[in-house]
């Protein structure tokens, strides 16, 4: 069994000071001992700053939540895969439901994000999920399968067996409405099939983690749920307590 990934995906919260705050605290509150992988994707602003409190706790992982899909050039305030390496990066969270339908983000830019990552020596997160209405017309494997398709498009098969995949339903970002661990069972099972077929049995190791209102009331189903290798959290990642807790879930 893999060891469950905890990933707090602090969006655009935390500068430098309160990063330093948080981390005194969550530091505070979390046991050494935990059999638990524990990512932190601050805003790229703060990662020196998450970086430096966890200097030697190499336990921890870190990653930026988003690079440009263009390797370099003149795109003012947009960072790339490699900056966020020489930053400190491991992780990159790609597609994110946010930089899909805030912001845009096309199919063909997250395949091209994906493959920059992989270039650079990280490693992406690719999120994928389906909208409300997408669910209700029963057309979420559908969509769920053509956002892991097009991201791992330009991926050679070993980049592919060694990424992390975040399924979160846009209706369960943000919403207080999580999907159940049976629901979230269901799409993690059809994404691992579906990578059985690219990947072979490198799929049976490859985590999908789970994203959408986790809380410290549903995280510890939500992780016992068959094929649920982790959590992908965002608002209750924010208080260091409390994120302290669901790590320790
Ligand atoms: O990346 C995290 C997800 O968007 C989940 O956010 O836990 O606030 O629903 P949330």
């Amino acid at each position: 069994m893999l060891k469950p990934i905890l990933a707090a995906n602090w969006k655009m919260n935390h500068g430098p000071t309160d990063a330093r705050a948080f981390m005194r605290n969550f530091l505070a509150h979390y046991r050494r001992d935990n059999d638990r992988t524990v990512a932190f994707f601050p805003p790229s602003i703060t990662l020196a700053a998450v970086q430096q409190a966890l200097a030697d706790r190499h336990e921890f992982v870190l990653g930026v939540q988003n690079i440009h899909h263009e390797a370099s050039g003149a795109f003012t305030g947009e960072i790339s895969a490699g900056m966020a390496r020489d930053a400190g990066a491991r992780l990159v969270l790609v597609g994110h439901s946010e930089r899909r339908h805030v912001f845009g983000e096309t199919d063909e830019q997250t395949a091209l994000k994906c493959e920059l990552v992989c270039k650079a020596g990280l490693v992406p997160m690719l999120c994928v999920g389906e909208k409300l209405e997408e669910r209700e017309a029963g057309q979420t494997e559908q969509v769920v399968l053509r956002q892991l398709d097009a991201g791992i498009s330009r991926l050679e098969p070993t980049n592919v067996a060694t990424m992390l995949i975040a399924y979160e339903p846009v209706w369960a970002i943000g919403t207080g409405r999580t999907a159940t661990p049976q629901d979230a069972s269901a799409v993690h099972a059809a994404i691992r099939r579906h990578l059985r077929e690219r990947i072979g049995e490198r799929a049976a190791v490859l985590p999908i983690l789970y994203g959408g209102s986790v809380n410290r009331g549903n995280a510890r189903l939500l992780l016992a749920a068959p094929d649920v290798d982790g959590l992908l959290v965002g608002g209750a990642s924010l208080d260091a307590g409390n994120w302290a807790a669901i790590c320790q879930e």
